[in-house]
This record gives C-alpha cells, structure tokens and sequence, in this order.
C-alpha cells in the first residue's frame, strides 16, 4: 500500500513511543556510566558493540545493510522504484561525559519509522533508509562530522584513516583491529534527501515549551590546538619579569576568548574545552601548554574575524612572555543553511499534528550539514531538559521523543512518494 506523509495524520498512523525509548535505554547500556550517561567514543569497543546491535536491529527489520570502508553503516527498505533512498540517521558514539539521546534518538527513530510501516504493511514509491555515520563527535579523533564526510566525499578514507587519538592510535588501526569497516566504497551509495532527528542540546524550546524545532541551518565551526613551548623552572626562585610561563599564556588566551566573543556580540560563542599544562606541578613554571579553542557562529564573515582577532592576540601575548606558539586548525566548517523545500514540509508536518514549533539554527554540529549540499536535507529538533547535552544529565521526556518520530514518519512518507 503507498502511502503519503500527509495522509498519516488521517489514517491515524503512529510511532510506537515505547518500544523506540526501550532501544535507547537498551543502546545506553553500552558504554553505560556509574551515575547516568554513556562513554561510547568513536572506533572503541563500545562503540563496536553498538554498531553490532544496531545492524542486528536492522537485520531484524528486514533491510539491506551496505557498510563502506569507513564503518558509516545503512540499513535500506526497498520502495517501489530503484533509487536513492530517502534517509534519516546521525550518528551512535557519544563525547566521554555523554548522555543517550545525542545521535541514538536519530538512528533509533529511523529504526522506528521502519518498523512503523512494517507493521502497518505500508510501502513506499522510493527506499527509505536508516545510516550511523562514523567519528560524528571527534572528541577522540579531529574533525567531528569525519564519517559523513568521508561519506559524501568531502574527505578521503585514506586521509580521515591517518588521524591520530592522543594515546598515538590511527583510525586505520582501530579499523583493522575492531574489523569495523565493510566493503562498500564511501561515496558509492547516495541519498535522495537526508533526515536527521536530534536533540535540541540548548535550553530555547524547554523554555518557550514547544515540542518541535524546525532547523534550518548549521552554524559554522571552527576548531584550533594551540600549544605553546616556554622554560620550565623554580616557582620561588625565578622572577617574574624573568619567565617564560607557557600556563600564564595559556590563562591570557582563554580569558581574551571569552572576551572575543563578548565583543563580537550576536550568537558568537567561544569555548577552551581543553588547557593542559607540562610538567603540571605546583611549584613548577610550566614550559608547555597545550589547548583548544572552539569558536562558531552563523555568520561566517564574523567566525573569520573571530578566527583572526584570536591568532592576533595569542601570538602577541605568547611573544611578550618570550614562548614559542604553533596554532593549527583542526576542524573547519562554514555555516550550512538547509534545503527551504525540506524546512517546510518539517514545519508543516508538526503544525498539521499539532505541535508547537520554532523555526531555529543548530548550536551544535551534525551529520545533516554534511550531507546538505548534496541531498535536500532537514532537521527536526526536541526538547533537551534544562538544555543540557554532552552531559550526563542529557534527557528528553518520551512523549517529546515520540512527537519527533512523528514528524521524522510523515516527512520521511512525504518525501518518499
Ligand atoms: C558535535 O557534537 C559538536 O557540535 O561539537
Ligand atoms: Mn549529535
Ligand atoms: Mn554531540
């Protein structure tokens, strides 16, 4: 039976709520914390375990699995026409505090869609299908989004392979080791129009009590390592006008970010994740610092002047303490606006149910922008509780998780006819 997207409000067509929180309880317990959250990061063993329980979920669901090289993993529902398939996804490894909704809830709900349509016998004109893309955190391998890029071609298997972890691990060792990739060529299967179903990881829609973000863009991101080399030496005896203090440039340069990103104004955000200092004793100078600055904004005129306005001042406050700096870029994405067809249809999808809306942008990067240049790609936001993410705490009420499937059912119905 076909089926259009915007008939399923009158055929009375619905997620199974539960049985989609049930999968992302059951996924959370890999990589599970003491105390709440998930530790699953890119290419670990947790993260093998989960890619081997999503594709059993996909077996079970009856789809074609197709795995490229680079582990980014698609289960495909056949439609009544060969082609591209509509796709919905994100991504299944977490940060290292994470919680079980950032990237689980947009493959999970894809599942759901799925197996909505199964079990109410509904086909459709073209396929459908559910995708996990590899490393979209790239906490421990730079840069996020590094499967969907490989994916769309944006960066080779070879080069993303080369990345190093901390601990001096490639990601071509953890390939071979994990047996993670398959034998499609990345690149090789396209997508008709992408989905993805996230959690909003702000605090905008709780407090405006709205059920459905309609997103329509990605803010560009920029990540940069600065390390810094000085002289380490007595913390009683050296005199001040006398240091090289690596930590002391490292303090001037996290406290002016802030400052940058005050002065820019508007959404400009700026953030030192990361300061680690060599030797890190106490009374020890130290001679190295190492940290990261993560800047975005939505207006990549102004992340370019942010970018700038930071290597200015880091390289002056490092050359008045006499220390050596390197600053390189480890990440770089300009800001993505998503296809206006697609932002629609979502709008028009969660009005018809019902739900209170808000046309936004993304805070956070995701798979989507990535895929938008190539495919019509949208967004569906829900609700984060007291918007946090890439915390712990991460949560999103069931009946918001169910509301967004809905939506992710009648866009994914109406794009597929
Ligand atoms: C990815 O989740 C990011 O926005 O950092
Ligand atoms: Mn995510
Ligand atoms: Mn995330």
């Amino acid at each position: 039976m076909a089926f259009r997207g915007s008939e399923i409000i009158s055929k009375n067509l619905r997620v199974d709520g539960h049985r989609l929180v049930g999968r992302i309880e059951e996924l959370a317990q890999i990589g599970g914390l003491e105390g709440g959250g998930v530790c699953r990061l890119a290419f670990s063993d947790e993260d093998k375990q989960a890619r081997e329980k999503v594709v059993r979920w996909m077996t079970d669901l009856g789809l074609d699995i197709v795995i490229d090289r680079f582990g980014n993993t698609v289960g495909i529902r056949a439609g009544q026409e060969e082609g591209p398939p509509v796709m919905m996804g994100s991504h299944i490894d977490t940060v290292e505090t994470g919680g079980s909704y950032d990237g689980a809830l947009g493959v999970l709900a894809g599942l759901e869609v799925i197996e909505t349509l199964n079990d109410a016998n509904i086909g459709t004109r073209y396929p459908i299908a559910v995708a996990f893309f590899s490393n979209e955190e790239g906490c421990r391998f730079q840069p996020d989004m590094m499967g969907s890029c490989v994916f769309t071609g944006v960066l080779s298997h070879e080069e993303a392979s080369k990345a190093v972890a901390p601990d001096g691990t490639t990601i071509a060792d953890e390939l071979e080791r994990r047996e993670i990739g398959g034998s499609a060529n990345p690149g090789d299967l396209k997508a008709r129009a992408f989905l993805e179903l996230h959690v909003e990881q702000g605090p905008i829609m709780e407090a405006e009590n709205l059920q459905i973000g309609v997103v329509e863009g990605v803010q560009g991101i920029s990540w940069s390592e600065i390390n810094l080399k000085g002289v380490s030496n007595h913390a009683g005896t050296t005199p001040m006008h006398l240091r090289h203090d690596a930590g002391f440039v490292a303090a001037e340069i996290a406290t002016y970010v802030r400052k940058l990103a005050r002065d820019i104004g508007g959404g400009q955000v700026a953030t030192v994740g990361v300061i680690e200092l060599h030797p890190s004793q106490i009374n020890v100078v130290a001679d190295q610092a190492k940290m990261t600055v993560d800047l975005r904004n939505l207006d990549e005129n102004l992340l370019l002047q942010a970018e700038h306005k930071l290597e200015q001042y880091a390289a002056q406050s490092a050359k008045n303490e006499g220390v050596d700096i390197e600053i390189s870029r480890l990440a770089r994405f300009q800001p993505t606006p998503f296809d206006t067809g697609v932002i629609n249809l979502v709008a028009k999808t969660a009005e018809n149910m019902g739900f209170g809306i808000k046309r936004m942008s993304s805070g956070a990067g995701h798979d989507a922008q990535i895929l938008a240049p190539s495919c019509p790609t949208g967004m569906i936001f829900v609700p984060s509780r007291g918007g946090k993410s890439h915390n712990i705490e991460e949560y999103t009420d069931p009946d918001e998780i169910a509301a967004g499937a809905n939506v992710l059912l009648g866009v994914a119905l109406e794009l597929a006819e």
